[in-house]
């Protein structure tokens, strides 16, 4: 079964609408403020669709998160299509409160079980534009996937780049980057776009690596999948309270690396509209009465991947 293609242009009007509502909350220094904005509009634009959708990864579970929590069902049509729903209403919250390039509103749909129900916490990831095995593989040290990414691509490390979250925690993985005369691209928040920066050449990012956040790795999976990129990656649960919430979300090897096409199988839809422009769109843009969006769009099974510039009313 396929999605059908007339959903593109509802889902894009998503999260067109949701970065709309938060980016008027932009430099304002209330990231809650710029979430809820977001969630709200996303929340209201999704039932008003003529789906039933249940979100597998979104604002946290009943008791955290009033709106957009996993397990809550959306759409107006209890018969309709039934999908599994990814939501980033606002992904890069500092980067919407302080008016930083790189804020984005991300979606992501498959038909029912087919997307990874992802607990919240970190996941260790890695993915490049290589999409055969044993080239690139998260268990590899950085110097082996270096190596290998450069034999493979004909490049020399030192025309490689590298994307990767500017963390503490990565620190040994950066040294080892620099060793090597790996270019590095370090992100402060984002790493949904830093992930996509693989998909095509003129980012100039060869691979993506370090850990992040669990659920920003199962969007971003979505649309490297329609990309035919690789991903990989591996739940770090760190307290017992994560432990037993993974094995309650069905997940009894807690150290398993997952591969792209157990993240996400069959046919998705992924949207990323800009709140404020960054690598992969352009942010919101308000001309008087309307409203221009760019949303980087994927659809799997007709091979669309691309960036749609849309102009709405703001009605
Ligand atoms: P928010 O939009 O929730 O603030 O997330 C931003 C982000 O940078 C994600 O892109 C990333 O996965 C995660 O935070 C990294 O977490 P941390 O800031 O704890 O390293």
């Amino acid at each position: 079964m396929t999605i059908e293609k007339k959903l593109i242009d509802q889902f894009i009007n998503v999260t067109s609408k949701a970065a709309l509502e938060a980016s008027y909350l932009v430099g304002k220094k209330d990231k809650i403020a710029a979430d809820k904005a977001a969630v709200d509009s996303m929340r209201s634009e999704l039932n008003k669709m003529n789906i039933q959708g249940e979100i597998v990864i979104g604002e946290g579970e009943l008791d955290e998160a009033p709106m957009l929590y996993i397990g809550e069902i959306l759409g107006n049509n209890t018969n309709g299509q039934e999908f599994d729903v990814a939501v980033d209403p606002l992904e890069g919250t500092n980067f919407a409160a302080n008016n930083l390039p790189g804020a984005l509103s991300v979606i992501a749909i498959a038909e029912k079980n087919n997307l990874f129900k992802a607990p919240e916490t970190y996941m260790e990831k890695i993915s490049t534009r290589v999409n055969e095995k044993n080239v690139i593989d998260l268990d590899y040290t950085v110097k082996k996937n270096i190596s290998n990414l450069s034999d493979y691509l004909n490049k020399n490390p030192e025309n490689l780049t590298a994307c990767i979250l500017d963390r503490p925690r990565h620190k040994e993985i950066i040294d080892e980057l620099n060793k090597l005369k790996v270019n590095l691209k370090l992100i402060s928040d984002g790493d949904v776009s830093g992930a996509l920066l693989v998909t095509e050449q003129k980012y100039n990012v060869d691979i993506f690596l370090g850990t992040g956040g669990g659920p920003e790795g199962v969007l971003a999976a979505a649309a490297l999948d329609a990309f035919n990129c690789n991903f990989q990656g591996r739940f770090l649960f760190k307290t017992e309270k994560d432990k037993a919430r993974a094995k309650k979300m069905g997940i009894n090897d807690l150290r398993k690396k997952y591969e792209l096409n157990e993240i996400v199988t069959g046919d998705s839809i992924f949207c990323a509209t800009g709140i404020t422009s960054g690598d992969l769109v352009s942010g919101i843009e308000i001309q008087g009465n309307d409203f221009v969006s760019e949303t980087l769009v994927t659809h799997k099974s007709s091979g669309l991947k691309k960036v749609i510039k849309l102009k709405q009313n703001l009605k």
